[in-house]
């Protein structure tokens, strides 16, 4: 029972008690207690007058000294204007107290019985990874995170569009430009090397417009399976696969099943023909296939050409079905940015259309273009910003931070390593989270860094020293514990009642697809522990009973730290 549903179902027993009077618990008004006044707990007295038949005060101070009599969670009261202002007993935190401190640095909320599929990532396979793609891949995997705490099923998934024109474009400018080159001869990631074949086709249809109808001879060729070249297809999404494998390793990402649009994309021209029977979709003239969304606002989508091959919603109207049929599943979120909103709004509604009744259950968490400041890594307008490049960039900032504090010099120099890439990638995994999936940002790698601000390292910082306060009492022989009687302070009560919104939080977070809720919930909470840790130097307490406690609370601090920053895909060290 929470301590509103305790509160809710006391008082309306008082009022049975004191006025006779039968109401249900459910129609009484509970808040919590405004920041002004002393209490946790808020109940307005107006609604019981008429029953009471005395003073607003009156009618507040009888119920309160009720609740101090009858219910050893209700430490005391006040009366303000009709307003009665409950505190909690300290028994009451410290019981709150130690369950959180049982729960640990993993929590999860009871089973939905719900199975969710979260997409994320879905590169094409004609260059490598940008910056854009980092904050898909770190909302991803950090939403999936959340919904599992949730209790949901959640089956991690991507979309490698690996066939198509782009793919194309990057063989056929291989074929006529790059002598062979394989990234064992370039001693280029394969992504890279295949990147520099698109930028170098690009340049070739300047020079010559037509080279665009050799690319479509070659995606025919493609469908109707031309062994050639297939093994071109094959070799260079290949070395686009390991390079991207690399670049996922380094931000720790990873993915439950993957979904190749090769694979799908006959099933969505099956589904093209069927629609066709069923009249959702029409054939112009020229033989390529149409859906007319006029009448719900929309307008006419092709979906097959009119050489018969596939577009880019081809593939996912079939690999929509496969997934819902494969996996049984209740939702599917697709983690794409906000340049596809049409497309999957085309997307749920031609689902719709086709009789599938999940159409409705397809979420799109839409998110905003995320920018770099200009300077080292953006020097001239428009410029993509690669992954890898970005990830070895946080690598070195974390590590001139950590240099130029001097914090780790007396560690070794692996560990020294380690710590650098942990810092670098919380640094920007919570700076980006931190921010609304839906607002564009900028990625200000500097700041991002300073272990003073509202930044991952912060919280990474908050949470080791927490740790060398910990071992510390440990070689002195000190156990955190929540002893019988002991009395926390107000701002001890305060940050257990913030610890305690972890589970609410978790909930939250995982109602509105966003990160963002846990993030700035584990800077309030680090804030809080640093203001409580600057008043109170919690080794120097002499009464033992409240130095256990104390260190119980500051253990539970880096639990509930850990447990959140871990829904965020950020590791907290116990160094730093
Ligand atoms: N590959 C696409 C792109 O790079 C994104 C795919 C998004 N997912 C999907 N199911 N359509 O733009």
């Amino acid at each position: 029972m929470t301590a509103e549903q305790l509160l809710l179902s006391k008082s309306a027993e008082a009022v049975s008690a004191l006025y006779g009077a039968e109401i249900p618990a459910s129609s009484l008004q509970l808040t919590v207690t405004r920041k002004e006044f002393e209490g946790d707990y808020t109940l307005v007295v107006f609604p019981l007058l008429k029953i009471s038949r005395t003073s607003p005060d009156a009618t507040g101070t009888a119920i309160g000294e009720w609740l101090v009599a009858n219910c050893s969670e209700v430490g005391g009261f006040n009366v303000v204007k009709g307003f009665l202002n409950i505190l909690l007993s300290p028994a009451f935190w410290t019981s709150k107290l130690s369950s959180i401190c049982e729960k640990g640095d993993n929590v999860q909320l009871p089973s939905t019985g719900k199975t969710i599929m979260v997409e994320f990532s879905s590169p094409n396979t004609n260059k490598p990874l940008h910056l854009g793609h980092v904050r898909n891949n770190l909302l991803g995997a950090s939403v999936s995170e959340i919904l599992r705490a949730a209790g949901n099923k959640v089956i991690k998934t991507t979309l490698v569009n690996d066939r198509g024109v782009h793919i194309c474009k990057s063989m056929y400018a291989w074929q006529k430009r790059f002598n062979g080159a394989t990234p064992e001869s370039t001693g280029k990631k394969g992504d890279h090397l295949v990147g520099d074949c698109y930028v170098e086709y690009a340049k070739m249809e300047k020079e010559n417009p037509s080279v665009i109808d050799d690319v479509h001879k070659m995606l025919v060729d493609w469908e109707a399976g031309d062994p050639e070249v297939r093994a071109l297809w094959q070799k260079m999404n290949n070395w686009v696969f390991e390079g991207f494998d690399q670049t996922y390793k380094a931000l720790g990402i990873s993915f439950d099943k993957t979904y190749y649009e090769h694979d799908t994309y006959l099933l969505g021209k099956e589904l093209v023909r069927k629609g066709l029977e069923m009249g959702v979709f029409v054939q112009d003239p020229d033989g390529s296939v149409w859906c007319d969304l006029t009448s719900d606002g929309l307008d006419r989508k092709i979906v097959q050409r009119s050489d018969g091959t596939s577009v880019y919603i081809t593939q996912d109207l079939g690999t929509a079905e496969r997934r819902f049929a494969e996996n049984n599943l209740d939702s599917h979120v697709y983690v794409v940015g906000n340049e596809q909103d049409y497309h999957f709004q085309v997307l749920k509604l031609i689902l719709a259309k086709l009789g599938f009744e999940w159409a409705s259950r397809i979420y799109h968490l839409s998110y905003g273009m995320v920018e770099l400041p200009n300077g080292k890594m953006k020097s001239r307008e428009g410029t993509v910003v690669d992954a890898d490049d970005l990830i070895e960039e946080m690598y070195a900032q974390a590590k001139a931070t950590s240099e130029a504090s001097g914090k780790l010099a007396d560690l070794p120099e692996e560990e020294r390593d380690t710590l650098y890439r942990q810092i670098g990638l919380g640094a920007l995994k919570y700076f980006i989270l931190k921010v609304d999936p839906k607002k564009t940002m900028l990625f200000d790698p500097a700041e991002s860094i300073d272990f003073n601000g509202n930044t991952g390292p912060f919280i990474q910082y908050t949470h080791a020293r927490i740790c060398s306060i910990l071992r510390k009492a440990s070689e002195k022989g000190l156990v955190p514990s929540v002893p019988e009687g002991v009395v926390p302070s107000s701002k001890e009560v305060r940050i257990i009642k913030l610890l305690s919104l972890l589970p609410s939080k978790i909930q939250e977070a995982a109602d509105g697809l966003s990160p963002a809720v846990l993030a700035n919930y584990a800077y309030e909470l680090a804030k809080d522990f640093n203001q409580y840790y600057h008043d109170t130097p919690v080794l120097k307490e002499s009464d033992r009973n409240l130095l256990s406690m104390r260190l119980a609370l500051i253990s539970a601090v880096s639990d509930v730290l850990k447990s959140a920053m871990r829904l965020l895909g950020i590791e907290l060290p116990e160094r730093m």
